[in-house]
């Protein structure tokens, strides 16, 4: 059914009309994905607990992340604390710039973002006061007492940001590295109300990929440069098709390591079953870019009800953040990066004059001459300079020294990395994975829901069936099957009530690639009946190969 331009449709059970997002809510609540937290207490919008399924699907999600980033482009995964010191926030631009703009109604006294409203209270219509920023870090404190503040980080990435000394180390002062990082991060949304699409407390994987600031290349690019990408750049109305080299090369994505990193995202999207033709790449705009980025490109899938939503944002965070922890911390984070081969540079130098400095300083005339050496000489000029000699200010009159050009061989300068970061919001990728895979059809008068989840993602792997009132003997052979899959490391459940139809339905729903019925034949040649999900098709397997042929057709 059509309206307001969405697909609407009866639900069997519920006597009321539903879109595809209540319809998978509602799915994803009554089979045991996720449900609103908290609910016996009336719970709390933005946040949502994962159920039996929905924590099993995360996991597979973010397992498959694990194999696109830590195995497939060897960077190593961390673990920080979900709490950071203010200091850290001081310095990232947190406690200032991550903010929103609401404003409270007057009469209900509901909160609102002020640039998401129009003049009067949109719920009561009541007069509203003034707009002002809100901070959407939660703050609590370490320790008793109020004296040291701590925050719930808004982003995994600092944590990595403020361990640069420790992870150079370990990669032995060399660049480029790739750190990773999966966990909770938390921002205290005004008014979220789109199930997970926006919570307080949701599941970042983060990459921080630090680099050569001239540099910003991949090994990879050469073999996906070729790739057509849907992207929707800056300033254009309509997304286009773009072959990755043409669109670096045109100056639309700024670098090759930003375009590599566009199409990974891609690749891992749609490994994980975003629908192809409802993902596009879009660079944000200038005025809508964070505080840190100098180009950024959100991953965008479409959803029924929401349109367009971001999953992933992929920026180009320059050396900001680790400029900021210098500046603030005192501790060097610049990486000693040596040139292809030494380079011969001219450059001014301040060169004290030994037969004026020596006979009027004597005995000081040795730290005196150390001490000039060691100035910049266009912080000097040619002015008298005033130094502090063991508590003693000694003055240097301008005929003590000279600024003279010199050549110098150097092997390589001190800079401080760039970051580059792919970042991925969990919830809404497994929101959105859920939407995409939800399909209904009518199969012999009677409508069929299925989650065609990839089956390398799906929670239940395969689901063993015995026969309804089957004798004992095909039970135990049943049972058997059951075990000896689960041995095998596999994750199969166990259905023997209701009809077989009901039970492949119930399967269907939750997305089990495969049934596996025991029959009678079953008891005549140890083969088993294996059924398709998607086609329904059904082939008979040797129970002896089960095993093996559920690992390969998983993928596994
Ligand atoms: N680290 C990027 C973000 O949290 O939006």
């Amino acid at each position: 059914m059509d309206r307001d331009g969405r697909r609407y449709f009866n639900h069997p059970t519920f006597n009321w009309l539903m879109d595809i997002y209540e319809e998978v809510m509602e799915l994803a609540k009554r089979r045991g994905f996720l449900w609103p937290s908290f609910e016996i207490y009336g719970g709390t919008a933005g946040f949502y607990d994962y159920g039996p399924l929905g924590a099993a699907l995360k996991r597979n999600i973010e397992h498959l992340w694990r194999r696109f980033y830590v195995i497939g482009e060897g960077f190593y995964e961390i673990e920080t604390p979900i709490i950071g010191v203010e200091e850290i926030f001081r310095a990232s631009g947190h406690l200032a710039s991550f903010t929103d703009p609401i404003v409270e109604c007057k009469s209900c006294k509901e909160f609102f973002r002020a640039d998401h409203i129009g003049d009067r209270c949109p719920v009561c219509d009541g007069e509203l006061g003034d707009v002002f920023e809100f901070n959407l870090m939660f703050k609590s404190f370490i320790g008793p007492g109020s004296k040291r503040a701590g925050y719930l980080r808004p982003e995994t990435a600092q944590g990595i940001f403020v361990d640069f000394p420790r992870l150079l180390r370990f990669f032995r002062e060399k660049i480029p590295f790739g750190i990773v990082q999966i966990g909770k991060a938390f921002r205290n949304e005004i008014s979220p109300r789109q199930g997970l699409i926006r919570l307080r407390e949701f599941t970042q994987a983060e990459a921080e990929i630090f680099v050569n600031p001239q540099e910003k290349t991949h090994p990879g690019f050469d073999l996906v440069k070729d790739e057509v990408l849907t992207l929707l750049p800056r300033g254009a109305d309509e997304p286009t098709r773009w072959r990755l080299a043409d669109a670096v090369r045109e100056g639309i994505i700024a670098h090759e390591l930003l375009a590599y990193h566009i199409h990974l995202t891609y690749r891992f999207l749609t490994a994980v079953g975003i629908s192809e033709d409802r993902l596009r790449f879009r660079q944000h705009m200038l005025d809508e870019m964070a505080h840190y980025a100098s180009d950024c490109w959100d991953a965008e899938v479409l959803l029924d009800r929401l349109g367009w939503i971001e999953v992933v944002g992929i920026a180009d965070r320059t050396d900001y953040d680790l400029k900021a922890h210098q500046e603030a911390s005192k501790v060097d984070l610049g990486v000693f990066m040596a040139y292809d081969k030494p380079k011969v540079i001219e450059k001014r130098k301040i060169k004290p004059k030994m037969e004026v400095i020596g006979p009027r300083f004597k005995q000081d005339a040795k730290r005196i001459v150390a001490a000039l050496e060691a100035m910049d000489p266009d912080e000097v000029g040619d002015q008298e300079i005033v130094l502090e000699l063991e508590g003693r200010e000694v003055t240097i009159t301008p005929d003590m020294f000279e600024c003279v050009k010199v050549r110098e061989e150097v092997s390589g300068e001190r800079l401080i990395p760039h970051v580059i970061e792919p970042s991925f919001g969990i919830d809404r990728i497994f929101y959105a994975v859920l939407e995409h895979a939800f399909s209904e059809e009518e199969v012999e008068g009677e409508r069929r829901v299925v989650l065609r989840l990839l089956p390398s993602i799906a929670p239940i792997q395969a689901c063993v069936l015995p026969l309804l009132g089957a004798r004992d003997e095909l039970v135990k052979v049943a049972r058997d099957v059951h075990r000896q899959l689960r041995r095998q490391g596999l994750i199969v459940e166990y259905d023997a009530s209701g009809t077989i139809g009901r039970r492949y339905r119930r399967q269907d729903e939750i997305g089990t690639p495969f049934c596996i019925t025991i029959d009678y034949e079953t008891l005549e040649d140890d083969t088993v009946t294996v059924r398709f999900r998607d086609s329904m098709e059904q082939v008979r397997v040797a129970i002896d190969e089960l095993g093996d042929w559920l690992h390969s057709e998983l993928g596994l």
